[in-house]
């Protein structure tokens, strides 16, 4: 039996979710590594008896720049790999052949790739998914891929949709959460920002680290933490009307 490996960076925990169902329906016994909770990039080596799990989001069509400089570390010797672009009901556009790429250059053989829905971060579109349909659609995927590559044969030879040249994207958004009085100083948002955006006072954020992820909101247990103005509201509820049409998960194998 492989080891699994499943690696994500996950500010608002859906790839996270998504890379986990796919590791935890190959194995029980799985090794996470949360590319989330520090901007190292972890240095680890794999062989051709691991399995790895790798997803993030898609920001702008790319994989989240954060991520992509996150996982640089990794290294395969044709080790089979899932690679998985969570993303929020309007496009992965280039996300996947990045990762593909980026991976395959790595060393990695890349044998399955997933583009499931998440939540996006921003209005209120598609809030459930992934939701446990979502995630047994994606469980049963993984197991067609150990299905394929237990029979032998090219893991590699499927394609996946994207351009290259990759479209210019992957960088954060613009809109900065604000704190409102309710904030009880707990810390939370500092110590889970993924981009340590978020000063000692809790509440003054630098403008050049912030990726508009909106995990602190996320996470703050008094929601405090906030994005509560008519600029983003007004935005929000039309980008909330456009994406209103659901979208499919996708895989390719
Ligand atoms: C700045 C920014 C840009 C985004 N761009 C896209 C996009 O191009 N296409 C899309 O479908 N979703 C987009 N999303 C939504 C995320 O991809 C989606 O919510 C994803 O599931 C978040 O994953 P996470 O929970 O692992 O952080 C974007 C989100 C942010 C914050
Ligand atoms: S998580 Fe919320 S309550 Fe805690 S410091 Fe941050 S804003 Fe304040
Ligand atoms: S401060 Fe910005 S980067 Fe940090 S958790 Fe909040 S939205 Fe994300």
């Amino acid at each position: 039996m492989a080891n699994v490996t499943a690696i994500y960076f996950s500010p608002t925990g859906n790839s996270e979710k998504s890379v986990m169902a796919i590791a935890n329906a190959i194995s029980q016994e799985v090794t996470k590594v949360d590319l989330t909770a520090s901007a190292e990039a972890p240095q680890m080596q794999f062989g051709a008896d691991d399995i790895v799990v790798i997803g993030g989001p898609v920001y702008g069509g790319r994989i989240v720049k954060a991520a992509m400089a996150r996982m640089t570390g990794l290294k395969g010797e044709g080790t089979p790999c899932i690679i998985v672009a969570s993303y929020g009901n309007r496009h992965y556009d280039d996300a996947l052949v990045e990762m593909k790429d980026a991976l395959t250059e790595a060393g990695f053989v890349i044998a399955g790739a997933a583009a499931p829905i998440g939540r996006h971060t921003f209005g209120e579109i598609q809030v459930d998914r992934p939701n446990a349909d979502d995630l047994a659609e994606t469980a049963e995927f993984a197991k067609k891929v150990m299905e394929k590559i237990a029979s032998g044969g090219d893991i590699e030879a499927f394609e996946i949709p994207g351009n290259r040249p990759y479209k210019d994207g992957g960088n954060g958004g613009k809109f900065r959460p604000l704190t409102s009085d309710d904030c009880v100083n707990c810390g939370l948002c500092k110590k889970k920002c993924p981009m340590a955006a978020i000063a000692d006072d809790n509440k003054t954020i630098d403008d050049d680290l912030c990726i508009s992820c909106f995990r602190c909101i996320r996470k703050c247990p008094v929601k405090a933490k906030n994005i509560d103005t008519p600029a983003y509201n007004s935005f929000a509820e039309g980008f909330t009307e456009k994406l209103k049409e659901r979208r499919e998960n996708e895989f390719y194998f």
